[in-house]
């Protein structure tokens, strides 16, 4: 299927031997007309033996839309034709700019022919689907504006939310900021068995901050203290409204919610404290119902919350908040921040509002949740490939470089523990190599692996110079030279993984770092399946992955898509 053959060897490299070898492959015009040497692949054409059950055209387009009071919005979006399968396999969202809704059931083949109208380059991933390597939107298949690209693919996932949006070398950030994204679910028939509130009960809830200028036109900026801690709006838009209302009977609904946020991390809790019922997350349903104080949600995560407004009065609300917690930021960057723009109305860890909700109908009938949603199935320890040599995904921060396992994105660049082979169940390690406690770089260990130290040093020269310009921040100093420079740079990742959903096994934390843990900790949902997990600063993920059916380049990075952009993100080579 892929028409790029992988070797262990590495295929290309800077000797000419490489490049011939390379440029003689079928589908690649020029190996280094990208950065980091991003090759460029001719566009994948329609198979003729491929019969979709599903087909549609997606187009990425300039646009404007209206957001807010007066003049409008010019904004990137996506709108899709369908040209075969059901009617209900593309919805609109009315008004505003995210993308359709995509409907797919397990087992469709679908096609979809992706346009780019747009001035400059873009591909499409499809987060959270099990797809093929050049199907999955990897960077190097990008097409130029005017260009169209053609996806053939089953869907093998279980019903699930997942989300489509750009996947272009250092520019997934400003695309999606600037509205390219939509959600893609998948049904299935365990799911369909449950009878789950659908319909006008079911909400997608896609929760994103964005920042407009007086104008009404959307910011999007790109300094230094930006690209380490994120862009944060200072509006919040769900499903490209602000002040969001809904209306709804006093019955159970399902909030099918996303954050579709380039950086900011929500902890979301009913104002009136009512807990929060999970019955999923990025993976699909949960087996059974979680209940949670709050829970907190990513960018790139998604969560499936059984809503059961029974009982209360016409006319009442209720709102979804952000509520306060603390610890996600650097504590470095907290201060520089304050130095480098003007601060923020909607501060990261602050309590804020969502979204509202009025009970605008009474009704006497409402389901009831199910005890039991689904069935997943583990994987078990004595399955993995690697029991005790996890594969590491090293987090290293310094305010010019945001890393994995020392090394900035750069294509081909695949190491001893980046190849995979295929057919296997590994376990992995997220961990911070230069973060949380103590931060002494050399003192790390780097689980095993020839991970470099080098990018700290870097690192921590840049940083010492930029807190000189930053100004009179010497009376910290001393905890720089203490050793306190991992913690003083340490923050939270999201971070994503492409290919199948994997289960988490265990999180551990820092004795140092306990105090801002405790006002997140209650908030993580580890029962179901998930593609992108929150790594706290201080924290080390063990995870469960497998690797199966597809060959090929899948990325993982953090989905802090600023991080991403800034290189904190790397392949997998499964062979
Ligand atoms: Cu949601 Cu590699 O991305
Ligand atoms: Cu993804
Ligand atoms: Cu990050």
């Amino acid at each position: 299927m892929n028409h790029l053959s992988y070797s262990r060897r590495r295929f290309l490299s800077n000797s000419s031997m490489g490049l011939v070898a390379f440029s003689s492959m079928p589908g690649i015009l020029n190996a280094m007309e990208r950065m980091h040497g991003m090759p460029k692949v001719l566009p994948n054409k329609a198979s003729p033996d491929f019969k979709p059950d599903v087909e549609f055209d997606l187009f990425c387009k300039s646009g404007s839309v209206s957001i807010l009071p007066g003049q409008q919005t010019q904004v990137q979006q996506y709108s899709a034709l369908l040209k075969k399968g059901p009617k209900e396999t593309i919805t609109g969202i009315p008004g505003s700019y995210l993308g359709p809704l995509i409907n797919l059931q397990k087992g469709q083949k679908v096609r979809i022919n992706l346009h780019n109208k747009l001035t400059e380059s873009t591909v499409t991933h499809w987060h959270g689907l099990h797809v093929p390597a050049n199907m999955d939107g990897h960077p190097m298949y990008a097409i130029d504006p005017g260009s169209t690209l053609i996806y053939e693919f089953e869907v093998l996932n279980r019903a699930g939310m997942n989300i489509y949006h750009p996947h272009p070398h250092e520019a997934t950030a400003k695309q999606v900021y600037f509205g390219l994204a939509g959600a893609l679910f998948v049904r299935d028939e365990e799911e369909a068995a449950l009878e789950l509130p659908a319909g006008e009960f079911e909400i997608p809830i896609v929760i994103q901050d964005r920042l407009f200028d007086d104008q009404n036109q959307l910011v999007y900026a790109g300094n230094m203290h930006d690209r380490m801690v994120g862009f944060y709006g200072d509006r919040i838009l769900v499903n490209g409204r602000p002040n969001f209302q809904i209306d709804v009977a006093s019955r159970a609904y399902r909030l099918r919610i996303l954050n579709g946020s380039t950086a900011r991390i929500y902890k979301l809790g009913w104002d009136d404290g009512t807990p929060i019922t999970v019955i999923g997350v990025d993976g699909g349903l949960l087996e059974q119902p979680e209940t949670k104080p709050y829970v907190m949600l990513a960018p790139g995560e998604r969560l499936d919350v059984w809503a059961d407004f029974s009982g209360r009065k016409e006319g009442s609300q209720l709102v979804m908040r952000s509520l306060a917690y603390s610890g996600v930021l650097p504590k470095m960057a907290m201060r520089m921040g304050g130095m480098m723009r003007h601060a923020n109305t909607l501060p990261v860890g602050g309590d804020y509002s969502i979204f509202t909700v009025r009970v605008a109908k009474k009704v006497s009938d409402s389901p009831k949740l199910p005890a039991q949603l689904s069935k997943i199935n583990w994987h078990q320890l004595g399955a993995l490939a690697n029991p005790d040599k996890p594969i590491p995904i090293g987090i290293s921060e310094s305010p010019m470089t945001m890393l994995l396992n020392g090394r900035p994105y750069t294509y081909n660049d695949i190491q001893d523990f980046e190849h995979i082979k295929l057919n296997t169940i590994q376990l992995l390690e997220i961990f911070h190599a230069h973060g949380g406690s103590g931060g002494h770089g050399s003192e790390n260990k780097g689980a095993g692996t020839g991970m470099m130290s080098m990018g700290h040093h870097q690192g921590g020269m840049s940083m010492m110079q930029a807190m000189r310009h930053g100004g009179n921040e010497n009376k910290e100093g001393g905890q720089v030279r203490g050793g306190g420079m991992g913690m003083m740079m340490a923050m939270a990742h999201p971070i994503h993984l492409h290919g199948q959903q994997f289960q988490i096994v265990s999180r551990t934390v820092n004795a140092d770092q306990e105090s801002d843990y405790a006002t997140v900790q209650h908030g993580f949902i580890n029962s179901g399946l998930k593609d992108t997990v929150l790594v706290m600063p201080g924290e080390k993920i063990r995870i469960i992955k497998p690797f199966q059916d597809f060959k090929g380049l899948f990325m993982y990075h953090c989905h802090n898509l600023e991080h991403e952009d800034m290189g904190m993100m790397r392949d997998f080579l499964i062979e």
